[in-house]
């Protein structure tokens, strides 16, 4: 393998050295030339990013019969959409090498300002333990696997989920949790929502305490819109008391310690929406649940925050993972997704997703939430922290934090300013208008010149909230600004005492064990924790060990160079809600992302603060919505969707308050028209929106789609079009020539951000002009305007770390790398299809006999020939050392097969080899050679568990080796299932979500 290896770079060194090898524009790869000077740069990136080198490509297109690539992408690409090569070229989008990218992305990093911040809101400086950034955050093996559909290959990260999971329950004491949600706001909002869902969405009232940080109520400003819930905000405790509001209250949110840092008791509150049949949602802190008494023990029903002050880098605002737990009686309604236990068939216990239909198979329009990427990298780093820390060491932290907390507060009040709360963890907020300093503006600006921010609140008020990070000469640096501002001398460490009391009083403070599972308190030592975190990866199979064909999710290389500068402290350490004049760094690249975004999408202005695909879909069509409103048609509630539709499209419209309408799909693939233009012209005065995501979701770039746009235009509609397939159009197409009005973007999948393993992920939505003026606005955004919708994240860049992979990767590949990529992706996929068709039913192709970027095959053959499913053939790949394609969607009997530009035509053809060689052992199962019942599909994945079962207990009609090792290459290159197959249904009946106990596990 080395040696192949060798070759292999020995090829691309010739290619780039000798004249004498055809320089690999021949093809139309037009991105990989050889170095034009001396004085150019060696490390470019399209030669990295792009799989197939320049003989491989011309091979794949002699295998389809093309004599170039324009005349393939001629055939792939429907003419009438194309546009011109100048729309996406080097001369709009100039490529760096990877070290010029660094060099860049430094010069920027030096433009973000890094203040030590006591902002808080939400929002901290975490420290991130090495072990857990080296091994986790920046380690591929967990970064590049995707959402762990395939239980067998991902016990790894499964279980680090339910750790994070039982972490959560634990110290909320709450029965369930699950593995995350993109942001504490949108926590609460899906909270809100199962508020009004659970009292028969008859209840519309909805209670917000005037304690919740304003990005969350933004939020719920934004989602109660589209279910007509009526937010009200105040002090939760007069309001319950307000006859005209009681009958009609389906829930409460309270935040606890509320934003400005005060804890109060909710018992009674408790009670008292329970007595008039709402729901109790409280936002908290899991740092200040060590100390705390947990909501589950006061009564609340929903738990929600963040969980990112545990060892996640603020990154300006994320990406986080956000947590939400809930008692017994609402855990089959929580969304998002759960990981829970189950069985493999030798009976050991195993874990996997938990109740799929929140997934691909989501309740379309019937669904309340449309989440499916979450934050499972954050989660997993998160768990990590409190494995690493355990109980004990979690209560050093939050002690420290208190009582830095107290100091600062006794110093300051000697210093005549008032604080407001007596009761808090580690925030106060302080009247300042009392002081020689006057107003809060004066502590602002001194503070800021002394490389501090502190929050605004308002003229006279501030807040501070400490965090682990605050060393002792950052408290005495602190107190000095507000020493200068009060006029009295500075203080040294030498005059802070430590409190001897704490400022929670005994009747709030936590009684009960938190974290006593066994994993919490054994791998303390860094040399424990190293293995446990690589334990778990080896049980993983990600990007790092083959290609994962995932259709519709684009598993492309998530390049090492891209990463690189994510966890430069320029760019982690940066508070979402500093002055912008702090972030000129982020704010470049925010821009630069948005407007090469534009460029490729053929439209005017982006927002990038949606922070996953569906967040994006539902933001496109608020803003939708917001539009149609803003010319005095709110009549306008219908949303066509065709049935071929991804879940979270329908979800995602009634979730902005639209009515989903079906439109037909013909049996070769493509939209059907006539059904379109009868409905949009049936609901021509209520059609606000329709749905489409292009190449449609059967993998075919439909000829119709721009008749299709004009249907709906024509009848006063907008179109919104999916982007999850933006790969395949790079410079071929883009959404605003097909016809659409928004489109969102998964940069989890078209632009290179690792998948993490179920998420981070960015969804920004890109608008034509007339549609720029509704995108959404944030509590922290200056520059709100008059039409904006609220917020739809927590943040007002989302997840904003990681756009900064995105930017990287387009800077990178340049304008013409990225159309390279496209094409390639495009030819990747034609190459698969080719040599699976004789073997495979091949479901959709254009005229041409082209697909797009990822293919169709029908399994249904099978399963009438010899009861063979889909999975069968998923699990047995897994034996193969792949992981399985896209199963069972967008058809029940069918595979998705995306493979991405990135793959070397040796990573395609081993692929095939594996599809072609389950092809043969299906034929000996429906020719009878082997039983339908004990065969190497039904019995597939083949552990190392079932390997070693004795000759007595091995009772397969094939041997270990052919079970093992079915080709050749095998021997080299095998990644085992940790476990065996596991039972679904068992898991879906006996729904355990937390960690095993000590008797379970040695049992
Ligand atoms: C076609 C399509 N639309 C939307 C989505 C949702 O994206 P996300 O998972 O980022 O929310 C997906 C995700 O797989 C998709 O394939």
């Amino acid at each position: 393998m080395a040696a192949l290896r060798c070759a292999h770079a020995l090829r691309r060194l010739s290619s780039i050295q000798c004249s004498r090898r055809s320089p690999r524009t021949v093809r139309g790869l037009a991105s990989i030339k050889p170095p034009s000077s001396l004085f150019a740069p060696l490390d470019t990136f399209p030669e990295r990013h792009i799989g197939p080198d320049d003989a491989e490509v011309s091979k794949m297109l002699s295998a389809l019969g093309y004599e170039s690539m324009d005349a393939f992408v001629g055939a792939t690409v429907p003419p009438k959409i194309r546009v011109p090569a100048a729309s996406v070229d080097n001369t709009s989008i100039p490529a760096v090498s990877e070290s010029q990218l660094h060099a860049r992305a430094r010069e920027l990093g030096g433009q973000n300002k890094l203040f030590k911040s006591y902002i808080g809101m939400g929002y901290h400086s975490a420290v991130v333990p090495p072990v857990i950034l080296r091994n986790v955050m920046e380690n591929p093996a967990w970064y590049t696997p995707y959402t762990p559909y395939q239980p067998e290959i991902a016990q790894g990260r499964l279980e680090s989920l339910i750790n994070f999971q039982t972490m959560v329950m634990s110290l909320t004491s709450m029965d369930i949790a699950n593995a995350s949600m993109l942001d504490e706001a949108t926590a609460a909002a899906e909270g809100m929502v199962m508020a009004f869902v659970s009292a028969s969405s008859k209840k519309k009232t909805f209670l917000v305490d005037s304690g919740v940080s304003p990005q969350t109520l933004a939020v719920l400003h934004t989602r109660a819109k589209g279910f007509g819930i009526n937010v009200v905000t105040g002090n939760v405790f007069a309001l319950l008391e307000d006859e005209t509001l009681r009958s009609g209250i389906c829930g409460v949110l309270i935040q606890y310690p509320d934003v400005n840092g005060t804890i109060k008791d909710f018992t009674s509150l408790s009670k008292k929406v329970h007595s008039l049949g709402g729901l109790v949602i409280c936002a908290t802190d899991l740092l200040a649940l060590t100390k705390l008494k947990p909501p589950g023990e006061w009564g609340a029903d929903v738990v929600v925050g963040n969980s990112a002050r545990f060892g996640v880098p603020a990154g300006y605002g994320g990406p986080h993972a956000a947590f939400f737990a809930v008692t017994d009686r609402l855990k089959r309604k929580m969304p998002g997704r759960l990981i829970g236990r189950s069985r493999d068939t030798q009976g050991k216990p195993a874990y996997r997703l938990s109740l799929q239909t929140r997934e691909q198979h989501i309740r379309r329009e019937k669904a309340t939430s449309n989440i499916c990427t979450s934050q499972a990298l954050l989660a997993n780093m998160a768990a990590m922290y409190a494995v690493y820390h355990g109980p004990v060491g979690l209560l050093r932290i939050a002690d420290k934090v208190h009582k830095f907390t107290q100091v600062f507060k006794t110093s300051v009040e000697a210093m005549g300013y008032k604080s407001e709360n007596q009761v808090f963890f580690d925030t106060v907020t302080l009247d300042v208008s009392g002081t020689a300093v006057g107003n809060a503006h004066n502590v602002h600006a001194a503070a800021e010149a002394a490389g501090i921010n502190l929050r605004h609140i308002d003229e006279s008020h501030i807040g501070v909230t400490f965090d682990e990070s605050v060393s002792p000469a950052d408290l005495v640096a602190l107190l000095d600004v507000f020493a200068s501002g009060a006029k009295v001398s500075t203080v040294s460490l030498s005059d802070l005492a430590e409190p001897k009391t704490s400022a929670i009083p005994e009747s709030l403070q936590r009684t009960s064990e938190y974290l006593s599972h066994p994993v919490f308190n054994k791998h303390h030592s860094e040399t424990e924790m190293l293995r446990y975190i690589h334990h778990l990866a080896s049980k993983d199979l990600g990007l790092v060990h083959a290609m994962i064909p995932l259709g519709s999710c684009t598993m492309k290389l998530n390049s090492t160079s891209s990463m690189i500068p994510l966890t430069w402290p320029e760019f982690s350490n940066v508070h979402p809600f500093v002055p912008y004049d702090q972030v000129k760094g982020y704010r470049t690249i925010i821009k630069e992302l948005e407007d090469d975004l534009c460029r490729i999408t053929g439209f005017a202005a982006a927002s990038l603060q949606p922070n996953s695909g569906a967040a994006g879909e539902y933001a496109g069509l608020s803003v939708i919505k917001a539009y149609h409103e803003s010319r005095g048609e709110g009549q306008r509630e219908v949303c066509l969707i065709p049935l071929s539709a991804h879940g979270t499209n329908p979800a995602s419209a009634a979730m902005a308050g639209l009515k989903v309408v079906a439109v037909k799909v013909h049996s070769d693939g493509n939209l059907d028209l006539e059904d379109l233009k009868t409905k949009a012209e049936k609901h021509k005065d209520q059609l606000a929106a329709f749905m489409i995501t292009y190449p449609s979701t059967f993998g075919v770039f439909e000829a119709g789609v721009q008749a299709a746009c004009k249907i709906i235009h024509d009848n006063g509609g907008q179109v919104y079009l999916d982007g999850a397939n933006l790969n395949a159009q790079i410079g071929l197409t883009n959404p605003a020539t097909c016809g659409g009005d928004v489109c969102h973007m998964n940069l989890h999948k078209t632009f290179a951000i690792p998948h993490g393993g179920g998420g981070p992920g960015v969804g920004p939505i890109c608008v034509a002009e007339h549609l720029a003026p509704f995108l959404p606005s944030h509590p922290a955004m200056p520059e709100k305007g008059e039409l904006s919708i609220d917020a739809v994240s927590a943040a007002p860049f989302g997840s904003a770390s990681i756009n900064v992979i995105s930017w990287a990767y387009i800077k990178m590949l340049g304008g013409q790398g990225l159309v390279d990529s496209s094409k390639i992706a495009l030819l990747n996929a034609n190459y698969m299809a080719s040599r699976l068709a004789p073997h495979y039913t091949l479901r959709y192709k254009n005229e041409n006999g082209r697909v797009a970027h990822e293919l169709l095959i029908d399994l249904a053959e099978f399963d009438k020939a010899a009861g063979l499913k889909v999975t069968d053939f998923a699990k047995r790949l897994q034996d193969y050392g792949f992981h399985p394609p896209t199963c069972s969607w967008p058809i029940a009997t069918c595979m998705l097969i995306e493979p991405t530009e990135s793959e070397t035509l040796e990573e395609l053809d081993r692929f095939c080899d594996a599809m072609i060689q389950i092809r043969h052992e299906a034929e000996d199962i429906i020719t009878g050679k082997q039983p339908k019942d004990n065969n190497l599909l039904k019995n597939a994945p083949h552990p190392v568990s079932v390997m070693t079962l004795s000759d007595s207990e091995w009772n397969r009609p094939y041997s270990r080796q052919t079970a093992a090792y079915p080709l050749p290459w095998l021997h080299e290159k095998k990644f085992w299932p940790t476990v065996s197959r596991i039972d679904d249904a068992y898991g879906d009946l006996n729904l355990i979500c937390d960690c095993p106990s000590v008797e379970e596990m040695t049992s």
